[in-house]
Parts: structure tokens; sequence; C-alpha cells
């Protein structure tokens, strides 16, 4: 966990060399938290995978400072039947050390940002349980609140809700 953030936040987009901070963030988050429906952590090879399959219209993006990476996010693919693909996912992760200071908007700046230049129509973000600083996060950079789909997860004996939030390019 990253302790001290200086510097300028730089957002671009993310190589095979970021597997391994990028597994450790996310990680943190599967084994510790309800912010993923993940519950086995990804190897840094799994998370080559991941970032090998993301690239063009969904790309993954790192922030960091210095050459340290405070987090990462993601375009994804929303569902895979072809008359969605003129809408996408996001996805962040922001080390908890380096939260709070503006990375994460960075982050999903960027990500709206290559959305709209990706020629998508909408953004959607799930965001589970009560994750107030996600529902900020996507609330801060223009998401709305379009519904709620009721415990339709289960991580560490907790029936988790999913908040589905939108946001119209
Ligand atoms: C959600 C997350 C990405 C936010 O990243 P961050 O770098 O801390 O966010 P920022 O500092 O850029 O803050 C963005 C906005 O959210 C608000 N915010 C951030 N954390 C908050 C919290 N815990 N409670 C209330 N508001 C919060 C900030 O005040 C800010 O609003 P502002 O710009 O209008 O002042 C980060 O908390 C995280 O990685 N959490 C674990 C993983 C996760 O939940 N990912 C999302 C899955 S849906």
């Amino acid at each position: 966990m990253l302790s001290f953030v200086p510097g300028t936040i730089r957002v671009r987009i993310a190589t095979a060399a970021d597997a391994e901070a990028t597994a450790a963030i996310y990680n943190a988050e599967v084994l510790g938290a309800m912010t993923t429906f993940d519950l086995v952590p990804r190897t840094v090879r799994a998370q080559q995978g991941w970032l090998a399959g993301h690239g063009g219209v969904y790309p993954a993006v790192v922030a960091e400072v210095d050459g340290g990476v405070l987090g990462f996010g993601a375009l994804s693919p929303y569902r895979n039947r072809p008359a969605y693909a003129t809408t996408v996912e996001d996805s962040v992760y922001v080390d908890e050390g380096a939260r709070g200071q503006g990375t994460g908007r960075a982050i999903l700046t960027q990500l709206t940002e290559l959305a709209r230049s990706g020629g998508f129509h909408t953004v959607i973000a799930h965001i589970a349980g009560d994750n107030d600083a996600s529902v900020a996060l996507h609330q801060a950079c223009g998401f709305a609140l379009v519904g709620v789909e009721r415990e339709i997860g289960r991580k560490f004996g907790t029936w988790l809700d999913v908040a589905i939030f939108q946001y119209m390019l």
C-alpha cells in the first residue's frame, strides 16, 4: 500500500509491465472488500492476460506519479450481444494509500474521454454494496443512478446489492 503521493498525477495507457502493480491494487480489494465480486486473487500472469485483453476502444489505463502506479482503470464491453456495442462499462481501482487525492477522478475522467473518442454512446458503472467512495467518484464525474439490483451477489457471508450508474456521452 502506498502512503505518500508527491508530484502530479499522470494517466497513461497501461502496458504488460503494469501487471504486478495493478494486480496488487486489485487483489487488496478481492481479499478485503466488497468492491469487486471476484473471490480469488489474480496472479500476475492472469493480470497480464487481463491487460492484454484491453486495447483499442477498450483500453486499460494507469495513474502514476513519479513512475509509481497509484491506480488503474479500464473500459470493458458492457454485454456481448451486438446491439449493446455502443455501451461500455468502466472500472476504477486506486491504491488504498493514494485515495482521496484526485486519482480516481483523474482515471475516470480519462476513461470517459476515451469512451467518447472511441465512439460510444453511454458508460455504465456497476457499484457493489455500500461503496460510498465509488458512488461519490461517479457522481463527481457526472454519472447518475439509474437502478439497483437487490442481493445479486454474496461475499464474506453478506448479500450485496449492485447500484447501476450511467453517464450519457
Ligand atoms: C472509488 C475510488 C476509486 C475513488 O478513488 P479516489 O482516488 O479516492 O477518488 P478521488 O480522490 O478522485 O475522489 C473523487 C470524488 O469522490 C469523493 N470521494 C472519494 N472518496 C470518498 C469517500 N470515501 N466518501 C465520500 N466521498 C468520497 C471525493 O470527495 C471526490 O469528489 P470531489 O472531486 O467532488 O471532491 C477508491 O476509493 C477505490 O479504489 N476504492 C476501492 C475500489 C473501488 O471501490 N472501485 C470502484 C468499484 S465500482
